[in-house]
């Protein structure tokens, strides 16, 4: 208690006595007097030290709990939180910003959605998959239908062993855990390694699935910069220097949003900053089958030879959304915490599909697939470049990725970026902001396009529409509504 000796109430101010409580502590906390951890006074004994009501000491420890200053623990009381008062304030380090960007938005048959990550449906390998699954209802019947190894279907997990070495990637099945979507994964992960306050560093911008995980376990962000070839690694190492994060979160190529791949120095750089600072690096693979170069992407995951990568990989955008299935590749020592996790999530994923999936790969029905859904969004990706060269390049500048689903383009006018989406949203064609990516609201002049669910009549369609809409708002910057 000596520490709160100094704290006078004033019955008399204007200011409401549990913002003066919550302040005083908050200068203590501030000063480095309060270190993190310190468990903050019981409230019984605090109020008649104070000679305060204790519903004012639980409003005072709400107020800084909601500042992020503190938190608490059920059953056992109130403690400063373990980050630096510094980092908390930044605004890096806040909720995910709100935009004035509707977040549910009327999707008709008539709207062009340049938003959708999600693949184009007619491009399911609805037969094949289905002589997959026969295969698999005829030969293992009701088997098909019980409970799972939570680790995964051993079959498929030697499957993946030997699919993944085309990626340059040597592993054995007891590093495999299946999961069902990456977004498990990185949850998993989360669930597995943070704890509240705990540290995680993130692209910058990043992807906001991930990023709500992170922050479903109290976990606080430090966003890193991307530069053309990969994170900005001496930023990285000035932060590393600071602080410890759990892990780095990152996508090594087509990033989301930014489409952007990591070069093989900045590769190299990564994993000897992650062996001398000790830290994972999750490398979430959701995308790089999708190259529309020569040469076929290699994961960070085949250089780590010191076991820092915590490798995911999705069956989403290559494949089908729906079947929700994919795989990681885990260091040692870590595994069983994943495990457990997993079991504690959903048991195990679908038996049925991961048995189907198992024979789709084993009957080199992959290969054909991959190939043909390549071409097609090889395709769709020239055609919209082109599109945005012919109609709108004055207005944007952007850097083509060398594969992926989207582009990232910065709009160089003035215009708003709410005005500009909504705007199109009365013509329905759908785009998404960037600040949807980051946490600070230093993309608010960027967007993403996607192709991944768009035909190439709606990307001509799409691009006149923004035109239209771009030269429209340039005479008229703040008017919206209506324009048709
Ligand atoms: C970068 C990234 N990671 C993970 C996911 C989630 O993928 P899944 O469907 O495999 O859960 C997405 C989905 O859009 C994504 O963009």
């Amino acid at each position: 208690m000596n520490y709160f000796v100094s704290i006078h109430m004033d019955k008399n101010s204007k200011k409401p006595m549990y913002k003066q409580l919550g302040d005083h502590l908050y200068e203590l906390i501030e000063k480095n007097i309060l270190k993190p951890n310190t468990q903050l006074p019981p409230i019984r004994s605090f109020a008649t030290h104070l000679k305060i009501n204790p519903s004012t000491v639980v409003r005072a420890y709400n107020y800084l709990e909601n500042r992020g200053v503190v938190y608490s623990q059920m059953g056992s009381g109130t403690y400063v939180a373990p980050l630096p008062l510094d980092i908390l304030q930044k605004p890096i380090v806040s909720k995910l910003k709100s935009t004035s960007f509707p977040t549910s938005i009327p999707i008709t048959d008539s709207t062009i959605n340049f938003a959708s990550m999600s693949p184009s449906t007619d491009l399911f390998p609805i037969d094949a998959f289905k002589k997959a699954l026969n295969e698999v209802l005829d030969r293992d019947k009701g088997n098909a239908f019980s409970y799972q190894d939570t680790q995964g279907y051993l079959p498929l997990r030697k499957t993946i062993c030997n699919f993944i070495q085309q990626s340059n990637i040597y592993t054995t099945p007891e590093k495999v855990q299946i999961i069902s979507g990456a977004q498990q994964g990185i949850d998993l992960i989360s669930k597995a390694l943070l704890h509240y306050g705990d540290l995680v560093f993130i692209e910058k911008p990043t992807y906001n699935g991930a990023v709500a995980a992170f922050q479903s376990r109290g976990a606080k962000m430090i966003e890193i910069p991307l530069e053309k070839d990969g994170i900005d690694h001496n930023t990285l190492e000035i932060y590393l220097k600071l602080y410890q994060p759990k892990f780095i979160y990152m996508m090594t190529y087509y990033q989301n949003p930014t489409g952007i791949s990591y070069s093989t120095e900045k590769k190299r750089i990564l994993l000897d900053l992650a062996e001398q600072y000790d830290f994972y690096i999750i490398e979430d693979d959701y995308l790089s089958d999708l190259y529309f170069s020569l040469e076929p992407p290699i994961p960070l995951k085949a250089f780590d030879h010191k076991n820092r990568v915590i490798y995911i990989k999705s069956f989403s955008k290559n494949f089908m959304p729906g079947l929700r299935l994919g795989f990681m590749i885990l260091p040692k020592a870590i595994f069983q915490h994943v495990l457990s996790a997993k079991q504690t999530t959903d048991i195990a994923t679908s038996g049925l599909l991961q048995r189907a999936f198992e024979r789709y790969l084993s009957l080199h029905l992959w290969e054909e697939h991959v190939k043909k859904i390549r071409a097609i969004y090889k395709i769709r990706y020239e055609y919209l470049i082109e599109q945005i060269e012919h109609n709108i390049k004055n207005w944007i500048d952007y850097i083509p990725p060398k594969g992926g689903l989207s582009l990232w383009l910065q709009l160089k006018s003035d215009i708003p970026m709410d005005t500009f989406c909504n705007t199109l949203l009365q013509r329905k064609v759908i785009i998404a902001p960037g600040s949807l990516f980051s946490l600070s609201p230093y993309y608010k002049s960027y967007f993403r396009l996607s192709f991944a669910n768009i035909t190439k009549e709606e990307i001509y369609d799409g691009i006149i529409i923004m035109k239209e809409t771009l030269q429209h708002l340039e005479n008229n910057p703040h008017q919206y509504l209506p324009f048709l």
